[in-house]
């Protein structure tokens, strides 16, 4: 008999864990909570919203689930695997008390420097004139300066200030108008720094780890960085500058002795390290973790995994991870993401998506923002489909996700022409 295993949450990347996970023999049934229209065929989507831990971990056990695999990070710094483990069940993510590595700017920051992991320069401030003082010293300095709530913000609590004006504004907004709530209590000011931007994943089991791959996101909506940041507008994996020494360095540097000081602290991390890394002159320092997957990283990332995902992240579950290794494909994936015109700010859901049928059989789709009304596919979301392609190259995957983007539409549909071009140059 396989086994039963329930996923959490509704986007892009999940609808990539489901399908990677649905290639498992070890797997009978998939039910995802609450899932989209993509993941039909795959899982059986379930009507449980992810912020709903008790209704989720009622269905768990009801069901039979023998692994829960969490997507977003809501669920995870609100304690979702310590109310699974205290009712015996197997879970996949960090504890509430691992998961502060991304719930809070202050702890991780304050881990990288008691554990010399290498990152900008920071102080904390609880109090607002103290804060816009010290960013006032890098500004006089003729320098940038990055200000960051402590808490989670949906991706939209980083403000780089190019003058004085800029961040005493960033940080009222933060902690005198609360635009994120008890995530602006308090502020990190920190050294912006420069160079070019890499997202690592490993998974942990709290002492050992594999390591999985590198990707570049495109945050920004328009070609050329342009334009507002968004949830991530594609993706691509293993880019030229992630050879085989930044590897060894990101595994000596910084992933291994998080996983060590997180040991130290007392709250291991077992899950999905993110490592969201600038790589400088200096060598690779950390931006931020993530507790979770990727979107839409993972969305490329899974195709690339050779082999069965699945007893990776039961083992990492159960803390029994020594002796795994993940191989990965050749080549190269690329993911376009698909967005309603207007995303990030306001959008109109509900056109007709059309051209699904004329894909290659080898392209993959994952939905994010999608739904069915009466049988035909309609957006539902800003980001609302990513079309993926591997290749032997990233240039090559670059030209085959292209062709296939073209035979897509919707009204008002929206996506970047240069995803993965930085790789190229
Ligand atoms: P974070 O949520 O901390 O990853 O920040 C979001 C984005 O802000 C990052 O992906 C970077 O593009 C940028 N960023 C954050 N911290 C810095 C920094 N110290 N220097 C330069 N850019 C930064
Ligand atoms: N792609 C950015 C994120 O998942 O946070």
């Amino acid at each position: 008999m396989g086994k039963k295993i329930l996923v959490i949450g509704q986007g892009g990347r999940e609808h990539a864990l489901v399908w990677k996970l649905a290639q498992s023999p070890l797997i009978e049934k998939i039910y995802v909570a609450p899932g989209n229209p993509g993941m039909k065929d795959l899982a059986e989507c379930i009507d449980i919203q992810a912020a709903d831990i008790e209704s989720l971990l009622a269905f768990a056990r009801k069901s039979d689930v023998s692994l829960t695999v969490v997507g977003p990070e809501a669920p995870l710094v609100r304690g979702i695997v310590d109310r699974f483990r205290q009712e015996g069940m197997l879970i996949f993510g960090p504890t509430a008390a691992a998961a502060q590595l991304e719930g809070s700017k202050v702890f991780s920051k304050n881990l990288f420097k008691k554990y010399g992991i290498p990152t900008a320069r920071y102080e904390v401030f609880d109090d607002i004139i103290a804060a816009q003082t010290c960013a006032r010293t890098y500004i006089e300095a003729g320098q940038a300066v990055v200000i960051k709530a402590d808490g989670l913000a949906a991706g939209k609590g980083v403000v780089i200030a190019l003058s004085q004006a800029e961040a005493d504004e960033a940080i009222h907004s933060i902690m005198q108008d609360k635009s994120f709530g008890d995530a602006g209590d308090r502020v990190v000011i920190e050294e912006c720094l420069v160079g070019e931007e890499l997202s690592f994943f490993a998974i942990s089991d709290g002492q050992d780890f594999v390591s999985l791959l590198s990707a570049q996101d495109h945050k920004r909506v328009f070609d050329n960085d342009e334009g507002p940041n968004t949830g991530g507008m594609g993706a691509y994996t293993n880019p030229p500058l992630y050879t085989e020494e930044l590897h060894q360095r990101i595994i000596t540097e910084v992933i291994k002795p998080t996983i060590e000081a997180m040991q130290k602290e007392g709250c291991p991390y077992q899950g999905v390290l993110y490592a969201g890394l600038m790589v400088t002159a200096d060598g690779p320092k950390v931006l931020e973790y993530n507790a979770r997957f990727g979107d839409p990283e993972t969305q490329v990332l899974m195709p690339m995994i050779k082999g069965d995902l699945f007893p990776i992240l039961e083992a990492s579950a159960a803390g029994n991870l020594k002796g795994y290794q993940v191989e990965i494909n050749t080549g190269a994936c690329v993911g376009v993401v698909l967005a309603s015109g207007g995303y990030p700010a306001a959008y109109e859901k509900g056109k007709m998506i059309t051209g699904l049928e004329k894909l290659e059989a080898e392209t993959i789709v994952f939905h994010a923002g999608t739904a069915l009304n009466q049988g035909q596919l309609i957006t539902d979301g800003g980001r609302v489909l990513a079309v993926v392609s591997r290749g032997n190259s990233i240039e090559d995957a670059i030209q085959k996700v292209y062709q296939e983007v073209l035979k897509l539409s919707f009204e008002g549909m929206h996506f970047r022409r240069d995803i993965g071009r930085r790789a190229l140059r």
